[in-house]
């Protein structure tokens, strides 16, 4: 159907227009098909607009009754499934304001007084993004409760810490667990951060340049939940900062969960043996019966690439765009959801794998001496008996040297052995090579000992319970 044949009623903009657009350019500029994810924000967005009009005198009370109850209307056919979205109406607002006409006739037309689609949409994506960001914020606090809960539980529990995926000194599961809370703790700042900047209205900056009607910025805000109107009308259509930052957030997350990810998958193996997942979030092979696949860690790790991929989306989008409004813009939607959904699902994933992570404590603790893990707590106790650390680095070397020549263990060689490599070291020596005793030792604030650990997981219990967004 061409516009004539729809005597103009299906495009909103086409008066100055001698031939109809191309059937194809139609569908190929249209977003419908994907920006009626802000339907409802639309609608909230011309609710707050409509009344701003009637308290500033440019619409009626009863032309804003009308609008108001046609705007409902249109949302409940949406929520009902009933509504037809059009692709000869481009875009969600479009679509939205035509039926509102359909619906309540020509004082319908009357709801695009002193604003644009410009304004219009910069308002849409920032009510989307503030309300999925606080869905994601509250996921994010459920995970890491989960994460923090398990840290308490296993504040003593020996494991090997690693560097360079070599066993590198002892540490407690605890502990680590609690480093994958400091990562996500940053998240979650970033988050909070992000909404900040956010949570500013762009309607009535109009076009670009603003309106000449008389309105009321401060209202529209207000009504819409941001703190303020935004300072500047160019900037107002033109700013999409606001998503890039979100998806620079979400895509450090992301990385987070993908470097958790590779964790669980790595201690999941038969090799490490150290957790295991519930079989409710793993699946099996069809070939090779035996197999139990670490599925979601390994998919969440895959996503990842989505989000960073979104990321550089954005900002090659946004590089060398003019001021104001320019068409490319409508291309932010698609990687901007794709990022919200992701982030969100594999938070959700997290969340609800987290609290049931079984851990092998005995395979932990089997491992943990391996590589003279406590080579360095011997080198510290030649500290303090009066070498120099270099010096003593280099006579716990000659003793782990030893160990490899003999097949042994630090802890396996006797008081006479180790004195022969230097004469300050007593039987105490031994307190000092166990595995609780190393741990024990790094008794310091963010230190593995694991009263420590059990004084960061209250901590961080407590952070958790302070924040705005979070459930239990
Ligand atoms: N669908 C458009 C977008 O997503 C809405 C704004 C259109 N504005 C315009 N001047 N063509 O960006």
């Amino acid at each position: 159907m061409s516009d004539r044949d729809a005597n103009n009623s299906q495009t909103l903009w086409s008066g100055r227009f001698s031939e109809p657009t191309d059937a194809f350019v139609q569908r190929f500029t249209a977003s419908e098909a994907f920006d009626h994810r802000l339907a409802a924000y639309d609608i909230a967005g011309s609710g707050a607009h409509a009344e701003m009009l009637m308290a500033t005198g440019v619409i009626t009370a009863a032309e804003n009754d009308a609008i108001q109850q046609g705007l409902s209307d249109v949302l409940g056919e949406i929520e009902r499934g009933e509504f037809t979205w059009q692709v000869e109406r481009e875009d969600v607002h479009m679509n939205i304001e035509a039926r509102l006409t359909e619906l309540i006739g020509d004082i319908g037309k009357k709801l695009h007084t002193g604003r644009s689609r410009n304004d219009q949409v910069a308002t849409d994506l920032r009510l989307f993004l503030r309300a999925e960001l606080d869905a994601i914020s509250a996921e994010l606090s459920r995970l890491q409760s989960g994460v923090v809960e398990l840290a308490a539980e296993h504040a003593s529990t020996i494991m090997p810490g690693f560097t360079h995926l070599q066993v590198a000194q002892p540490v407690t599961f605890g502990h680590h667990l609690l480093a994958w809370n400091e990562m996500l703790e940053r998240d979650y700042g970033r988050l909070l951060d992000c909404r900040k900047r956010l949570n500013v209205s762009p309607l009535g900056a109009a076009a670009l340049a603003g309106t000449t009607f008389p309105i009321d910025r401060q209202m529209t805000a207000q009504a819409l939940g941001f703190d303020a109107p935004t300072r500047n009308s160019l900037d107002s259509v033109a700013d999409r900062d606001f998503a890039i930052e979100f998806c620079a957030v979400a895509a450090m997350t992301m990385n987070h969960l993908s470097r958790i990810s590779e964790e669980l998958v790595l201690w999941t193996s038969a090799q490490f043996d150290f957790v295991r997942l519930p079989d409710r979030f793993c699946t099996g092979s069809s070939i090779m019966p035996q197999k139990k696949n670490p599925d979601v860690p390994e998919l969440v790790r895959g996503k990842s690439g989505r989000a960073t991929g979104n990321l550089v989306a954005l900002l090659t989008l946004m590089k060398s765009q003019p001021l104001a409004y320019n068409k490319d813009n409508q291309e932010d939607k698609e990687a901007l959801f794709d990022t919200v959904i992701t982030l969100h699902d594999c938070l959700r994933a997290f969340a609800d794998m987290v609290p049931s992570i079984e851990a092998n404590t005995e395979a932990m603790r089997t491992a943990a001496p391996a590589g003279f893990s406590t080579a360095t707590d011997l080198a510290d106790y030649l500290v303090r008996g009066g070498l120099f650390f270099r010096d003593a680095h280099e006579v716990v070397g000659k003793i782990v040297a030893h160990c490899v020549d003999a097949g042994c263990g630090l802890a396996d060689l006797s008081l006479v052995t180790l004195q022969s490599f230097h004469g300050s070291i007593q039987a105490d020596i031994f307190d000092v090579l166990t595995l609780e005793g190393s741990v024990a030792a790094r008794d310091h604030f963010g230190g593995t000992a694991p009263k420590r650990v059990r004084e960061a997981a209250e901590a961080a219990r407590e952070a958790l319970a302070r924040r705005p967004f979070y459930i239990e």
